[in-house]
Parts: structure tokens; C-alpha cells; sequence
């Protein structure tokens, strides 16, 4: 992940922990984020299911382990159980949210950070296209293929159609088991383009306000 998608995934969720929080963080990949979150005086348990991603996390201090949500034992309470676009991946959703909930301290927040793939809107994908070719040395094959699409839509579909849950869905299994008490739009498509790139995208993407497609919850035990 980028040094700017670092960022603003810390920043949101810097605004939902306590001072010195216990953060068990779901699919941390190489550690970015925790990274930002103990250098802001948090101590962060990182789960992943690549042993090869775990293995960065722990190379740059990250307390990672390998692990499969649901299925990850712990005696410890948390205070926040952080999920980063890893929610979607987890194909057995009410039993990973079930997880979160056994797991976390009875004040806690489940933070998630995510994206609604099936809410894009055709104009702003095609918008986004549209900058694409901006870019140049664009190499990403996705981003290659959206950018010469005649329709970026069928692109776009049929690469996010697969084993993925849709936001809707993740969002019905977390208010079965929790109060959401804050729920909002973000800017998600800066976080495909290349660093050089990706302010322009995200200052675009900001003015778009709740038709961009990042989503974010920080939710809390009923
Ligand atoms: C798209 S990456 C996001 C990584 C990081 N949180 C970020 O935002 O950059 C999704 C991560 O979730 C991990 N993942 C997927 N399913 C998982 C599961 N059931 N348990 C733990 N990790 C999982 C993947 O290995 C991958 O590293």
C-alpha cells in the first residue's frame, strides 16, 4: 500500500481508538497500516492468511502471524478489531463477524475499512478511465484494460464479480451483532494508480464526496 493510502486508512482509524490500544488487525498484509498505528503508540496483533505476506509484516516489526479468520485463538481482549479490505475475502462473513465480537473488549469498536463494488457509478468509473490515460507507464493489467475499454463497466464487473461480498452484505452481517454508530463514503480508486499519481486521483475523488465507493464503519458491541 502506498505511503498516502497508509495514511489515510491510519487516520480513520486513529479517530476511533483510545490512547495505548490492544488492535488486533485481520488481513494486515505487509504491516503498513499497523505500522502507523504502533508508531501512534498502539500495540497491534497482525493475522493473515499468506505466510509470504505475514513474513514482510514481521520483517519491518509488525507482530503478524499466519492465521485464517475466523479461526484464530486468543485469550485476549481487544480494544478494536481493525478489518482493511480484508472483509470482502472472508467467505464465511457472519462467522468472521461473530469472531470480532468474541474477541473484542465489551467497550470496543470493530473498525472496517472496505469498498462497494457494486455501487460504482458508470460515470465515475468512465471518469476514471478517463485519467487513466493520463497516466503515463501505467503497467497494472487491470488498469490498462479499463483504460482502453469501450465500456469500463464490463471491465470493471467482471473482474470484481468473483467470491467477493458486496458491501451491502457486509454491512447487514455487522448490524446483526453490532450498533453502527458511524458509517461513511471514502475515496478507494486513488489506491490502484501508481504513488506518482495518486493525489490528482484522490483530489478528484474527495470532491465526489458519497459517490465514491471506499466505505467505512466503526461499529460497537449491542
Ligand atoms: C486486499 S489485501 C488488504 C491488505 C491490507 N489490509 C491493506 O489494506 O493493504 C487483503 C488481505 O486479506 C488477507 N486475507 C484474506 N482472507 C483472509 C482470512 N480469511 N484471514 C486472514 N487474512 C485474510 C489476504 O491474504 C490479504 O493480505
Amino acid at each position: 500500500m502506498s505511503d498516502l493510502a497508509t495514511g489515510q486508512t491510519a487516520a480513520f482509524i486513529l479517530e476511533s481508538l483510545p490512547e495505548h490500544a490492544d488492535v488486533l488487525e485481520i488481513g494486515c498484509g505487509s504491516g503498513a497500516v499497523a505500522l502507523e498505528l504502533m508508531r501512534r503508540g498502539h500495540r497491534v496483533t497482525g493475522i493473515d492468511a499468506d505466510p509470504d505476506i505475514v513474513a514482510s509484516a514481521r520483517k519491518v516489526g509488525v507482530n503478524a502471524s499466519v492465521g485464517i479468520w475466523p479461526g484464530f485463538e486468543s485469550d485476549a481482549a481487544f480494544d478494536a478489531v481493525v478489518f482493511t479490505r480484508s472483509l470482502h475475502h472472508i467467505q464465511v462473513l457472519d462467522a468472521a463477524i461473530d469472531r470480532a465480537a468474541a474477541v473484542l473488549d465489551p467497550g470496543g469498536s470493530l473498525i472496517i475499512e472496505d469498498f462497494a463494488f457494486a455501487d460504482i457509478e458508470p460515470a465515475v468509473l468512465w471518469e476514471f478511465a478517463q485519467r487513466l490515460r493520463q497516466i503515463e507507464s501505467l503497467n497494472d493489467e487491470f488498469l490498462v484494460r479499463l483504460r482502453a475499454a469501450a465500456d469500463p463497466l464490463a471491465v470493471w464487473q467482471h473482474d470484481h464479480l468473483h467470491e467477493i461480498h458486496s458491501f451491502r452484505r457486509m454491512r447487514n452481517a455487522v448490524a446483526q451483532r453490532f450498533e453502527i454508530v458511524r458509517q461513511s463514503s471514502a475515496p478507494y480508486l486513488f489506491r490502484y494508480v501508481p504513488e506518482f499519481a495518486a493525489p490528482a486521483i484522490l483530489a478528484w475523488e474527495t470532491e465526489l464526496n458519497d459517490r465514491s465507493i471506499g466505505r467505512r464503519i466503526v461499529a460497537k458491541l449491542l
